[in-house]
């Protein structure tokens, strides 16, 4: 049986990755149709992969044919869109960051839950397989004990350069942070147990715009384990961009050029050898990388037929928003804040 989707937002990522690389080629998803508040762009998408363009968002969700709805419009409008469709019955899988604030976060799962539909965050670097090898070896206790973190997820991002709504806190809800850095949370998260505690410095180092360009936090999982993120917009983009160490007590393990869209990247890991005291070598650890967007709808798809919770939870995307208010907090009253932990 396969599961029936609908796009709401037919930019960038709904035509240059997730239609192409996720829901055309997947084998238990049907792709029916897409809608966007741009007709033009609804039309065009709808007539590019040859499914059908709805005249708005609502005549799409009110289509009984469809069980799910993938959202990619910017995040302004995420939590609105999000609560529409479940409020249709829709499952969402919502695109990141989740919303502008936490408070928004929570609003969704709310009515997702009132509702009876599946809520995802499109955290796709989840399914990378590196990142599910590391995390695997982690649990196996290749490493020991974890005690330390380090990511960093930068680009070079100049005013005039790519989408000019990414510079818009209106919009965005935020910075770098916000945009790359809610990826690096989440998989930080999945390395090590949810962040507890955040101090961050946001502040623009090398450009001059709306949103900061250098954002760095040293944070403490709930394990004890501490972790330093380095997203950064104002550094050339062949400068080292896309790094995750994780150290334990026993042995370390360095993905690098996995923090992005692509499957690929490279895992190292390195065995402490008498406690240490021997320097050991790197060795690289193969992994058959896979589609992370088409990994995603299919991992969705699957719980929507079973009706298990997808792995990738609104909870989760919350969490990460609530890590970013809680970096927002740090960096303006220069101080530790601890993150947000309530349940919804
Ligand atoms: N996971 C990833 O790898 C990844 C990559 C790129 C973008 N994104 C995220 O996807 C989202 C969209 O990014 P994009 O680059 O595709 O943006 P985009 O601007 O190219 O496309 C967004 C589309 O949403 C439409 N839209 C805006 N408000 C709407 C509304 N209320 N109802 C219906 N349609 C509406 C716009 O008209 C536009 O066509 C952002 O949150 C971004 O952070 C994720």
């Amino acid at each position: 049986m396969a599961v029936n989707w609908g796009v709401i937002g037919a930019g960038g990522i709904a035509n240059g990755r997730m239609i192409p690389e996720a829901f055309l080629p997947e084998e238990n998803v049907n792709l029916l149709g897409v809608a966007d508040v741009n007709q033009k762009a609804a039309d065009e998408t709808a007539e590019r992969w040859d499914v059908k363009s709805y005249d708005n968002v609502e005549a799409l969700l009110s289509d009984p044919d469809i069980e799910a709805v993938y959202i990619p419009v910017p995040p302004f409008a995420r939590a609105e869109v999000t609560m529409m469709a479940a409020r249709f019955g829709k499952h969402v899988l919502a695109e990141k960051p989740l919303a502008m604030t936490g408070a928004e976060c929570e609003q969704m799962i709310k009515v997702c839950r009132e509702n009876n539909v599946q809520l995802g965050t499109g955290f796709m670097m989840r399914h990378h397989s590196i990142h599910m090898k590391m995390k695997e070896l982690i649990d196996a206790g290749a490493i020991g004990k974890p005690a330390g973190l380090h990511a960093r997820y930068c680009l070079w991002v100049a005013e005039g350069k790519g989408k000019s709504w990414n510079l818009d806190p209106e919009i965005v809800g935020g910075g770098p942070l916000q945009n790359q850095g809610s990826h690096a949370i989440d998989i930080c998260n999945m390395m090590l147990g949810n962040i507890r505690d955040v101090n961050a410095f946001s502040d623009n180092v090398t450009h001059n715009y709306g949103v900061p360009d250098m954002e760095t936090l040293l944070v403490r999982f709930e394990n004890g384990a501490h972790g330093n993120l380095d997203i950064w917009y104002g550094v050339p983009n062949w400068y080292g961009r896309r790094l995750l160490e994780v150290f334990g007590s026993e042995g370390i393990l360095r993905a690098e050029e996995t923090l992005g869209q692509l499957p690929g990247g490279t895992l190292y890991y390195q065995k402490a050898v008498d406690g240490g005291q021997t320097e050991s070598v790197p060795e690289e650890i193969p992994v058959t990388p896979q589609n992370t967007y088409r990994a995603q709808v299919r991992e969705f798809s699957k719980a929507i037929e079973s009706g298990e919770q997808y792995s990738v939870s609104g909870e989760q995307g919350l969490h990460v928003q609530r890590v970013i208010d809680a970096a927002t907090q740090s960096s303006a009253q220069g101080r530790t804040i601890p993150v947000d932990i309530a349940e919804v």
